[in-house]
């Protein structure tokens, strides 16, 4: 059986990277650990250690990517959370046994080789979920 083992990150969409780090990392005094531009989603991001977590900060780098409309939607604020899972392909079945909806219905893979996938917050209560295989 598939099952969750932690929060990896959590995910911010901001508008103005240097204007959110000034509260991140300035004020709360959070280690800004790297800043990362990620071509496949069409984003900067800007990531802070944690407690073995991470919050993230993402900007969009193009009008036209999800992240972006996102942006213009809704504004910036709260994005995501993700969560490890020890099996992503099970969990997909499990998933999909309890007709909940997923955004991309296969596994994609980070640049670093982490599997990932994001569950619609229709299914959720509102909140988008990512799934990393840990
Ligand atoms: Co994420």
């Amino acid at each position: 059986m598939p099952s969750i083992k932690a929060i990896n990150h959590v995910a911010v969409v901001v508008d103005d990277m240097e204007k959110s780090l000034t509260f991140w990392r300035d004020a709360l005094g959070l280690d800004l650990h790297e800043l990362r531009d990620v071509p496949a989603e069409k984003s900067q991001v800007a990531f802070l250690p944690l407690a073995g977590a991470e919050v993230e900060l993402v900007m969009p780098t193009s009008d036209d990517s999800g992240i972006a409309k996102y942006l213009a939607k809704r504004g910036p604020g709260m994005h995501h959370i993700c969560l490890e899972v020890d099996d992503i392909v099970g969990m997909l079945a499990q998933l999909r046994s309890k007709n909940i909806r997923l955004i991309n219905e296969e596994p994609r893979t980070t640049a670093d080789g982490k599997q990932y996938i994001f569950i619609h917050p229709e299914s959720t209560g509102g909140v988008l979920v990512e799934l990393y295989q840990v």
